[in-house]
């Protein structure tokens, strides 16, 4: 098992590249169950979830597998023969993001079995949402054994009003209603960025989605679809943890693709703790201010502040002037790097689904342990700033989301490397 280990107090400069964003490609590669033929996806990050789903995908019987060489950030999906509609529990046990196959098969091949994702680290995570969406198309849903079954000789468009906002349930049913019959009305939907790039290659795949981004989504179902070849869009939690990077280490780093309309929210927060965030040179240049001030953080769906920025902000709050409240309202147990934080001598006090940051002069570097994907973003960028060494173990949680990224810090200044950890 690897481990990072790293030596704090280098503000960091020049130029990193944001990789393909994890939560597009893992709908996206799912979407090519849609189609005969071979699909082919540009910029997809090198990351353990995106191995995982192309490890689903063939064992379903498609020809699912990254390129090499120059084309390494390439995969190719092919469906020639018979494909068999089932994501077994051991692959889906390891990323819950596998039940983005339930829509897309259960539309192509009138039935799937796909092992229900069991809880996770931030939540409890349920589908509900998931197969309320697909029961509304016409599915016929069974839990047995700890697999979803479901089945439809033929979907038909339906209404579709989600309980609760959901980004994965949003993509499924976006993915079975463009095979159904007729059309479909989807409300309270999720807006995220991600949602918008998944329709815009069904789309290109001939499918009729309109209003993605939006909270009613309308999708008037078509009889096939056809492969594509698409370029996936760069990854908004990558460019805003390395813009973050910059801000904690006291540096000044242009993170290159960054797109500012995706990242709205995390801009304002950045300038109101005194950061200079410059759009530049087809990216966002974030140069950190002498001192920091703290600010309050609220998470919420998009456009608000995402969830998946709040641990990486918190560390930099850790280090600011003044007491910051930040509240975690979409997953009840993501503020397990706050015990970690603490080891490198933050001051944080949880009450509920708030927790309440007093700045400290400074941090010390300690070992660390990551607990889930951004909670290990979090020590790391804590780790830029503390002083001495810290070491985080587990890392094998930072990889399941970011492609090299101590390499990428490293690229800045940063004194990190990865190393093997000793039995
Ligand atoms: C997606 O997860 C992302 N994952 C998550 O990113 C992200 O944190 C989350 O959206 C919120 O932005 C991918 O896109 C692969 P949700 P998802 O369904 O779709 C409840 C990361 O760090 N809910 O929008 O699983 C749920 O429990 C990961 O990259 C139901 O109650 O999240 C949660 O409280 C972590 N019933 C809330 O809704 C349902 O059927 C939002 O969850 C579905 C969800």
């Amino acid at each position: 098992m690897d481990k990072i280990v790293m030596k704090g107090g280098t503000p960091l400069h020049g130029e990193v590249e944001v990789s393909g964003a994890k939560n597009a490609a893992l709908p996206i590669l799912a979407s090519a169950l849609l189609a005969d033929g071979t699909t082919t996806f540009r910029n997809v990050p090198d990351l353990a979830d995106v191995t995982t789903m192309l490890a689903v995908l063939r064992t379903m019987g498609c020809e699912a597998a990254r390129l090499s060489g120059k084309k390494a950030d390439t995969c190719e999906i092919s469906i020639t023969g018979t494909i068999t509609p089932e994501a077994p529990y051991d692959l889906v046990k390891t990323m819950r993001a596998s039940v983005l196959v339930l829509g897309p098969l259960v539309a192509r091949f009138g039935r799937a079995r796909v092992s229900m994702p069991g809880g996770c680290a931030i939540g409890a995570r349920p589908i509900d949402q998931h197969l309320k969406g697909l029961k509304a198309l016409g599915a016929e849903i069974h839990l047995t054994e700890g697999y979803v079954e479901a089945r439809a000789k033929q979907l038909k468009g339906g209404m579709i009003n989600f309980d609760v906002i959901t980004v994965t349930g949003t993509e499924n049913v976006m993915m079975a209603a463009v095979l159904a019959k007729g059309r479909t009305v989807m409300e309270n939907c999720a807006r995220e960025p991600e949602v918008e790039e998944l329709a815009r290659v069904l789309n290109k795949m001939g499918a009729k989605v309109e209003g993605a981004g939006s909270s009613v989504i309308t999708i008037e179902g078509v009889e096939s679809l056809n492969p594509v070849d698409h370029a996936i869009l760069p990854d908004r939690i990558e460019a805003g943890t390395l813009l973050v990077a910059a801000a904690i280490s006291g540096g000044n780093v242009l993170v290159k693709h960054a797109r500012p309309e995706h990242l709205d929210a995390v801009i304002d927060k950045l300038r109101e703790a005194g950061c200079t965030i410059t759009a530049e040179g087809g990216g966002l240049r974030c140069k950190a201010p002498k001192t920091l001030k703290s600010v309050n953080i609220t998470t919420t769906e998009h456009p608000g502040f995402p969830t998946d920025m709040q641990a990486q902000l918190m560390a930099l709050m850790t280090v600011s002037h003044g007491t910051s409240v930040i509240s975690e309202n979409i997953f009840e147990n993501r503020f397990m790097h706050v015990p970690e934080l603490h080891r490198l001598g933050a001051d944080i006090t949880i009450q509920g689904h708030t927790a309440v940051v007093k700045g400290v002069k400074g941090l010390s570097g300690a070992p660390v342990m990551a607990t889930d994907l951004r909670a290990s973003a979090s020590l790391i960028l804590a780790g830029l700033r503390a002083e001495g060494q810290t070491e985080v173990s587990r890392v094998y949680h930072l990889d399941r989301g970011y492609e090299r990224l101590e390499r990428k810090l490293r690229g800045l200044g940063a004194d990190i490397r990865r190393v093997k950890e000793r039995a």
